[in-house]
């Protein structure tokens, strides 16, 4: 039994919940610990968090009850819900709710939650500049996170809203890195205009989250928006030309051009960017680089960022 006070990480074997869970291993001598909630408490990931030292449970977030028993006895927990996997914003509000209602019955003293933007508080469903998506959103993976903040609230459970950013990552995993056109030049495609993308590094979200742990109770009841840097797209596609080493263009398209791409999800994204293209002074000043290198001073840049991963962006 451990002494050190239980953070119940969702997500520990992916990305964000992983980068959190890595970020609390590091602080040996810190006073957290982590369980880790899985669906998979065998597979690969959920072992090594287990030689790292984690505590492995078994949870769903399909299933409040399972979630409640993985929360109870946590002094905090980070909440996050993959909309990736099931392109459901419906399921991803009530992924959202169990966890706020687990928060709630285990009575943690702190819950960050890994949200974004409900788009349709400046982009209504009357707004023809974008169109609705699954009868009722503007950007589905957006607008279900950002409604169940009301849920955490409701509830009265003591939450840290953690607005993320961009993953740079996505160039390595999610199939946007730069790609050769008709005239066989690397280009960075997105529709953002002259626009700039606030971007983080993935790993970094976690120590982001580490730092919000740490400075207490002073989050609770706020929003902390991170970002590792805000770059326009020819801003990113100059730092990818001196980090590969062959020149890579900024293709600027129209947001309804990249809607109908025709990858799952190209229009939720279209839509995406549009709304951060359109509010991007909004957007922006919602996540501070200085406040998230107070949080995590190691911080990367693209930069920083493209030195470390550059040998693994599919280039085609
Ligand atoms: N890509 C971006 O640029 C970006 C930026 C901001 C926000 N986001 C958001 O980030 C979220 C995804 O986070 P991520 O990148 O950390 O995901 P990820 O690396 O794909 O990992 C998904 C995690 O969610 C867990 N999970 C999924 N469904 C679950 C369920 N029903 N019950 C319990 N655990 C479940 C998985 O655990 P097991 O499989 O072990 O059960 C896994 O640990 C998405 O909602 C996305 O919208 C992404």
């Amino acid at each position: 039994m451990t002494s050190k006070k239980i953070v119940a990480v969702v997500g520990a074997t992916g990305a964000q919940g992983g980068s959190l869970a890595r970020a609390i291993f590091r602080d040996r001598a810190g006073e957290y610990a982590v369980r880790a909630l899985t669906r998979k408490v065998d597979s690969d990931k959920a072992q090594e968090l287990k030689r790292a030292g984690a505590e492995v449970v078994a949870a769903d977030l399909d299933d409040v009850e399972s979630v409640k028993r993985a929360f109870a006895g946590a002094h905090a927990a980070f909440c996050v819900t993959n909309y990736w996997e099931y392109f459901s914003p419906e399921r991803e509000f009530t992924h959202a709710s169990n966890m706020a209602k687990a928060a709630k019955h285990a009575g943690v003293q702190h819950a960050i939650w890994s949200t974004l933007e409900d788009t349709r508080k400046w982009v209504p469903l009357s707004d023809n500049r974008m169109p609705t998506l699954m009868d009722k959103y503007k950007v589905p993976h957006f607008d279900a996170k950002g409604e169940a903040n009301g849920v955490f609230a409701e509830l009265g459970v003591p939450t840290t809203c953690l607005l993320t950013s961009f993953y740079w990552d996505n160039f390595v995993y999610f199939g946007v890195g730069p790609k050769k056109g008709a005239d066989g030049k690397l280009a960075l495609t997105l529709p953002m205009n002259n626009a700039k993308l606030p971007g983080i590094a993935a790993e970094d979200i976690g120590k982001c989250a580490y730092g919000i742990l740490e400075r207490g109770r002073e989050f609770i009841g706020k929003t902390a928006g991170i970002a590792g840097e805000h770059l326009t797209g020819a801003e990113m596609a100059a730092a990818f030309t001196k980090a590969l080493g062959q020149e890579v263009v900024y293709n600027a398209v129209p947001p309804e051009v990249y809607r109908s791409f025709g990858f799952p999800g190209a229009d939720d994204l279209g839509n995406m960017f549009q709304f951060k293209r359109d509010f991007n002074e909004m957007y922006c000043k919602a996540r501070s680089v200085e406040f998230s290198r107070s949080l995590n001073p190691s911080l990367l840049t693209f930069d920083a960022w493209l030195a470390e991963y550059k040998g693994r962006i599919p280039i085609s």
